[in-house]
């Protein structure tokens, strides 16, 4: 072995350890299941719930300590679920209330705790509060429930100001009121089909405060929280001056549906809601929160995870940053820094239902550039560099103290369907900007069901052919069936990490900069929460290979160099000889 000289295992302290009986949710790493997409037991297309129950030993070997079900309640799916018409049921296309007690009472005997989506925003139109706003008077109790406003403009025929929808288009539409005479606007920040819900309104707040209880009684361990940024709107409607997608304190910009002081009003009455539900003396009975809001900087976002509000918020900046050392050192600093402050976890994210899948964004993003949407006119990314930047990224990922999730097919390296034909576009954002300057493709290429098998009807999705979306040619290569046991797999990858991390608790360790880490290589120390060991973390973004100092190669992304050397776009764990 040829290695640079000996290595100071001290470092810069960028992060202190977390106290080693801290609860389960300061270093979980929970796996996100898209329900339409992961398992489909009865050969409709679609997944389910059961199918979901039948396959959860396979997260309990993968070694992932909760699971997160994107929408599962009963919804038009004019957003994929997005679009609650009862919160209290299952959409008979993912099964029944049944269905889901057994889930969770599954999950648990297998030690995995359930996170649930609680979509506070808005309701779908279909909600019986929303009818029966529609068939209310202007200024009723009914109408109170969502953003009713009427139009600016001699009759009242332009929206009652110039926000938009996330989705493209108009964030205002005009109803007709029950004698058929154009009537009110109502606010919708993503499709027409999503009316935001009144925050302002006490009986809005009782209505949900009794959803979380009702899952909570139900036995779900917590709720990632949609569009947590956004619940609260200035109450004066000013015009935005932003894009949809700025965040609110942009310089020069107000965006006055985002990140408003009051959401943490809310967020800390939840807290209280759960807090009641924990086991005095037993950490492991925590039920959680965690937020996802996309606000800027990372200490705006570490206002949701104070002591007293939620527990976990999703690092999209981490997301965000492009494929470079320098701005994954920022971020990984300027993180810890605003989260220690509060005293939270950070919690990394390298993909979800709404953005490309990082085996193929890694490949195209230059600077945190991330298209919405790839499709066959578009230039192809190279899948080969996709999947090797993707697995050193989330080498990298798994060995930062906190907490991380990972989206679906990750673990199998799975790409963005990045040629899949227009027709079977779902995703409401490719038919709202459809033919206006806004155009994009939408999010169905990082949506498409799961490979289980290389042979077998839709790659062991399900028992049929159907498939609600189409799968690529890549993924059948890609199957479970391929990969389980397979050394150098991205599985086989995924599992080493998660179990060597669990094992020497590193999601609770300390992190410092080591003196290796330069312009092209990101290089850090983890010392593991129970203190005994140090393991170096090394990603190399240069051309040209790192040597490495002396200790023994836990885990490569990729073969290193005959010599020991960290090749291009590779992330290394080496564990350091002990100071004694
Ligand atoms: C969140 C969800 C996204 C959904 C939107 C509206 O951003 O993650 O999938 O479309 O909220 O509910």
């Amino acid at each position: 072995m040829t290695h640079a000289s000996t290595h100071d295992s001290s470092g810069t302290l960028v992060h202190p350890a977390d106290s080693p009986d801290s609860p389960w949710w300061r270093d979980a790493v929970i796996y996100q299941i898209y329900p339409r997409s992961w398992a489909d037991a009865n050969g409709d297309g679609i997944g389910d719930l059961p199918g979901i129950t039948a396959r959860l030993p396979y997260l309990r070997d993968l070694g992932v300590d909760a699971v997160w079900l994107s929408p599962f309640y009963v919804s038009p799916m004019n957003d994929a679920g997005y679009d609650v018409a009862d919160y209290r049921d299952i959409d008979p296309v993912f099964g029944t209330l049944e269905d889901a007690d057994t889930l969770i009472a599954a999950a648990h005997d297998l030690g995995l705790k359930i996170l649930i989506d609680l979509v506070p925003n808005h309701t779908s139109s279909e909600h019986e509060w929303f009818k029966a706003a529609l068939a209310a008077a202007p200024g009723s109790r009914e109408r109170n429930r969502y953003i009713f406003r009427d139009g600016s403009g001699p009759h009242g025929d332009l929206p009652p100001n110039n926000w938009r929808s996330v989705f493209g288009g108009q964030g205002w539409s005009r109803v007709n009121d029950p004698d058929g005479t154009p009537g009110q606007w109502y606010l919708h920040i993503f499709d027409t089909t999503q009316p935001d819900v009144n925050w302002e309104n006490e009986e809005v707040r009782a209505e949900y405060d009794a959803i979380l209880r009702f899952w909570l009684d139900r036995g779900v361990d917590g709720f990632r929280v949609d569009v947590a940024h956004g619940l609260v709107k200035d109450q004066t409607f000013p015009d935005t001056t932003g894009s949809m997608h700025t965040a609110e304190n942009e310089p020069g910009h107000r965006m006055p549906m985002w990140d408003q002081d009051g959401v943490h009003d809310i967020y800390r009455r939840w807290r209280r809601i759960l807090d009641e539900y924990t086991v005095p003396g037993d950490p492991d009975s925590e039920r959680i929160l965690c937020a996802e809001a996309w606000v800027q900087p990372e200490e705006r976002l570490a206002r949701y995870v104070r002591p007293d509000e939620m527990h976990q918020a999703f690092n999209f900046e981490f997301l965000d940053t492009g494929w470079g050392a320098a701005g994954y050192r920022h971020v990984i600093e300027e993180s810890y820094r605003s989260n220690d402050a509060v005293g939270a976890p950070t919690t990394w994210v390298l993909s979800n239902h709404d953005v490309i899948r990082h085996a193929t964004r890694l490949a195209i993003l230059s600077e945190g550039y991330r298209p919405n949407g790839i499709g066959a006119d578009d230039p192809q990314p190279d899948a080969e560099l996709g999947l090797r930047r993707a697995r050193a990224a989330t080498t990298m990922m798994l060995a930062l103290p906190g907490g991380a999730y990972v989206y679906q097919g990750e673990e199998l390296g799975l790409p963005e369907h990045t040629t899949m034909p227009d027709e079977w576009r779902q995703d409401p954002i490719f038919h709202r900007t459809k033919g206006t300057d806004e155009f994009a493709l939408g999010r169905d290429g990082c949506r498409v069901p799961m490979p289980w098998t290389k042979e077998g009807p839709s790659a062991g999705f399900g028992p049929s052919e159907r498939s609600w979306l189409p799968q690529p040619a890549a993924y059948a290569g890609l199957a479970v069936d391929q990969q389980q046991g397979v050394p150098g797999s991205t599985l086989t990858l995924y599992r080493d990490l998660l179990d060597y991390r669990r094992k020497h608790r590193f999601g609770h360790g300390s992190l410092a900069w080591s003196p290796l880490t330069d312009a092209t290589t990101l290089a850090f120390l983890n010392t593991s929460g129970d203190g005994t060991r140090t393991v170096l973390v090394v990603t190399n973004f240069g051309p040209d290979p790192v040597p490495l100092p002396g200790g023994d190669v836990i885990i490569a992304s990729s073969p290193l160099t005959d010599d020991g050397a960290v090749p291009t776009d590779t992330t290394v764990w080496l564990r350091l000889p002990s100071a004694s």
